[in-house]
């Protein structure tokens, strides 16, 4: 069920409450209640107090803490193959039920902790997995003056103990997951009296990836009003539809309000983003990569999707108005855009650029 974050950061657990009173009066017998929906630490605690509140001293019920790890555009397979399975539960009849049913079927590790630890666990991995991709787009600003930051990600990653997963720079972490857990961790965490310091700048950093971009795009086309931009991705990532979260929410408005011609592709997520910016004069939908470079100033990538890693090159370039791609997903291989006659801009490797020095953000 739905925890939307609050104004505050806070998960809003109206839902969670709903259901606990709901469940409360109908219990018959024991019933084991499994939360999965990702809650701040000690919700199964409220759970349970919600519920034998209502319900009275002599109904039998447990609350356990199940969560999942499912991505999305994998889901289905990473419930098949889980790396691990998390069972959160304080007795031991709640315990067993929950280890009859996953022991039986699959065949990876087991954590089986506290409830509350439980909880605990989901919301430390997803502001881990933000904390590793805030980390490598800071590495991406200084490799911008020195290095290539996907080698140094290689690099880096083939070291065990760091993995090579979730070090992709580039426009930072969007969806409904990574940046709400990040959040409703601090929060959790400054209620308990923790320094988060370090996780407000894991926030930070990400934010900061957009006028990142913002950057290259003036600095690729200087002057923004009636020059054509070919978008290409809204979706918060790759392989879905989603656009929660996503940096095209704060990009494309950034380029409409300068005063840019936008011409939108996404493969699948482009309806969802029309019903938020209804196409106008400036802004239209399109139904492929080539439309949307068809006489453009500059292409502007902002998901990672394989479609575009595969693009015809010779073809672009013969669509285009001016060959400029800002690549805020880092898909090419700078070289090769420079061997095929484009101007390249992308974070953290170096720019193939006519131009010597940067600008600031102004849009
Ligand atoms: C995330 C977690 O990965 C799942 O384990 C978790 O179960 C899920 O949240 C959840 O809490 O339900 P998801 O939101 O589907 O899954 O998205 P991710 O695949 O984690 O990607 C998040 C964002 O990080 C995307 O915007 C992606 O483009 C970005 N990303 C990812 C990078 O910028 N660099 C990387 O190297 C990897």
């Amino acid at each position: 069920m739905g925890t939307p974050a609050r104004a505050d950061g806070r998960a809003d657990l109206r839902q969670v409450e709903e259901v606990a009173r709901t469940i409360a009066p109908l219990l018959d017998g024991y019933k084991l209640i499994v939360e999965k929906s990702t809650v701040p630490a000690r919700t199964a605690s409220w759970i349970d107090w919600t519920i034998r509140r209502l319900a009275g001293p002599e109904r039998e019920f447990d609350v356990a803490s199940n969560p999942e790890f499912l991505r999305e555009g994998t889901a289905v397979r990473d419930f098949l193959e889980p790396d691990r399975i998390v069972i959160g539960a304080d007795t031991r009849r709640a315990r067993s039920l929950l280890r009859d049913l996953y022991e039986t079927n699959f065949d990876c590790p087991i954590v089986v902790t506290s409830v509350t630890a439980a909880e605990l666990i989901k919301h430390t991995s997803n502001a881990f997995l933000a904390t590793k991709i805030s980390f490598i787009n800071l590495v991406s600003d200084l490799c911008a003056e020195l290095g290539d930051v996907a080698t140094v990600a290689r690099g880096v990653g083939l070291d065990p103990r760091i993995g090579g997963h979730f070090l992709d720079a580039g426009l930072g972490f969007g969806g409904s997951c990574l940046p709400k857990d990040l959040r409703a961790l601090i929060t959790v965490a400054e209620d308990n009296g923790v320094d988060v310091a370090m996780l407000r700048e894991v926030e930070r950093i990400n934010t900061a990836r957009v006028d990142r971009l913002l950057a290259k795009v003036e600095r690729a086309l200087w002057v923004l009003p009636h020059k054509v931009i070919g978008v290409l991705g809204v979706a918060f990532k790759a392989n879905t539809d989603d656009i929660r979260g996503a940096p095209s929410l704060a990009i494309i408005p950034r380029l409409h309000g300068a005063g840019a011609i936008l011409r939108i592709y996404d493969p699948i997520a482009a309806r969802n983003f029309q019903k938020l910016y209804p196409p106008d004069d400036r802004l239209t939908y399109v139904e492929s990569a080539f439309e949307a470079a068809r006489g453009a100033d500059a292409l502007v990538i902002l998901t990672e999707w394989d479609e575009f890693r595969t693009l015809d090159l010779d073809t672009i370039r013969s669509l285009v108005r001016t060959p400029i791609v800002v690549d805020g997903r880092n898909l090419f291989e700078p070289a090769r855009m420079r061997a095929a006659s484009f101007e390249y801009y992308s974070l953290g490797r170096g720019d193939a650029s006519l131009l010597a020095e940067p600008q600031r953000v102004r849009i």
